[in-house]
Formats: C-alpha cells, structure tokens, sequence
C-alpha cells in the first residue's frame, strides 16, 4: 500500500530533522511532507542548511535526530545496492553542474548510465543520450567539450545527466545560481518541463525568488534552522514576518 500510486501519495516524508556541525546547529526541526507530482522549491539565505538538507535526502549525510522517508525507504537505513537502487530513482543535479571538462558531452551523459544501468547495448546508450539532450533542447552539443559551452548550456546538461536515469524525484540545489536573468528563465522554464514530461515530484533548493515563484507549487522557507513558512509564494510572501519581509526585498537594496 505505502507505495501505490495514488494522486496525493506522499513520496517525500520528513519529520524532526536535526543535524549540527560541533557547535553550529543548521537544521534545527525540519518537517516537510510532498505528493507526488508535486514541485516544492525550498528558499533560504545562503548557509542556512539548503545543501545540507539535500544531502540528507540522498544519505549523502547522516542526520543527528529525525526521518526521511524517500518513496517508501527510511533514507538511513539504505546500504549498499538498496542506496544504489534508491539513487537512480532520486536525481540530484549539483549546485556546480559537475561535468567532466577532460570528457565530451556525450561521455558525460554516458558516465551515469554505464555506472548504474547493466546491459546496455551500443544502441540503448546512444538512444538514452540523444532523447536526454532532446530534452534540455542541447542536441547539437553532443560532440562538444563542456568548456565551449556556457553556463547556462552546462547547467543544462547537468540536468540532462540526472534525467538520464529517469528519476522519479528530482533535487535540483541552486539551478540558476550564476546566471543571468535571463538563463535562469530558461533553467526555470526546463525544471517545469521535466516535471510535466516525466511526471516527476521536484525539490528545488534556491535563493532565487522568481525560480521559486515559477517552480514551485509551494514554497518552504528555511529560516534559523526550521521551515518557518510552507505554501503558496504568494501566500508565504504576505507575511509581515520581518525576516521574511527582508527576504523578499533584499534584492532591491542597493
Ligand atoms: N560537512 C560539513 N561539515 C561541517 N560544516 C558543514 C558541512 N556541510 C555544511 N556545513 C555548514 O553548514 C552550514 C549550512 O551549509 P549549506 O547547507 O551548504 O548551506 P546552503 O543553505 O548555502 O546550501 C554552513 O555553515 C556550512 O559551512
Ligand atoms: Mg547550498
């Protein structure tokens, strides 16, 4: 029953999570429940524990108190082949987007596939990375090395590596992270894309309003350690709560 696929099952779970670095507590309560299909941008100011939380996610990390249940498996308990099986089924794209420079596009597409998927054919492998880079729009780029494209260019192969594997979550951490505004448009409209072509359930970690506002159903604001606020952005952003008030307008200080 826990993992059939009704509308409105919950396929990320998690309750009082804790995690300290010595003396510094970062994550200091985090409770946090998403459907699936559904898309959850997760806003904070930068060391607020974003990554951090990411990590968690993928057992990356190990967290000092609380549970995270990932489609149906208590993240904690998973060694081994379970954590290997569990990872191709939860996509993580990297806030550096992480490529190969020695390695081509292509190779870089066919570096997780070789890694995680036995048997493949010559012909499975090129499909994978064509229909992969059909879908950020990159085809022309297969031959390419990493360092003659752009940012933005990057960033989307970085995504196109973590949809290979057909992932039924995906964590994106910091997608528009050093683009400009007008990338990061398209960086968002691609997160909204995947998630309407693969039917996947998103987190998207970022500081980065106008991503969260596009992306996100809802969004959760991580303030001192715990989600402060979980809703609508518009609802979240009414708040006269004044870190929350400091957020929004930060970027129009000058
Ligand atoms: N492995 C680690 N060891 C010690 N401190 C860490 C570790 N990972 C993260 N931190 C600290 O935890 C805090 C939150 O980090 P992070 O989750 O990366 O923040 P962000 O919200 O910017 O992603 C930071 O102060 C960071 O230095
Ligand atoms: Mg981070």
């Amino acid at each position: 029953m826990s993992k059939a696929t009704t509308p409105t099952e919950t396929v990320i779970s998690i309750k009082g999570l804790r995690k300290s670095f010595g003396n510094l507590h970062v994550l200091r309560g985090i409770d946090l429940e998403v459907k699936r299909g559904e898309n959850v941008a997760v806003l904070g100011r930068s060391g607020t524990g974003k990554s951090v939380l990411i990590k968690i996610m993928v057992g990356l990390l190990k967290p000092d108190a609380g549970k995270v249940v990932v489609l149906g498996e208590d993240v904690e308990q998973l060694r081994g082949k379970e954590l290997d099986a569990f990872r191709q089924k939860v996509g993580f794209s990297f806030q550096s987007s992480a490529l190969y420079d020695s390695m081509s596009i292509r190779e870089n597409l066919e570096f997780p596939l070789v890694r995680n998927v036995r048997n493949l054919s010559r012909e499975d492998i090129d499909k994978a990375v064509e229909k992969a880079l059909e879908d950020v729009g990159l085809s022309q780029t297969i031959n390419q090395m990493p360092s003659e494209l752009s940012g933005g260019q990057r960033k989307r192969i970085g995504i196109a590596r973590t949809l290979i594997l057909k992932p039924e979550i995906m964590l994106y951490d910091e997608p528009t992270a050093g683009l400009d505004p007008i990338t990061s448009v398209e960086i968002n409209n691609l997160i909204n894309d995947v998630r309407e072509r693969l039917g996947a359930t998103s987190i998207i970690i970022t500081h980065d309003l106008t991503c969260a506002k596009t992306t996100g159903d809802r969004v959760a604001m991580l303030l001192d350690g715990k989600f402060e606020r979980v809703g609508p952005f518009d609802e979240v952003f009414a708040d006269k709560d004044e870190r929350i008030q400091q957020f929004y307008n930060y970027k129009f200080v000058d």
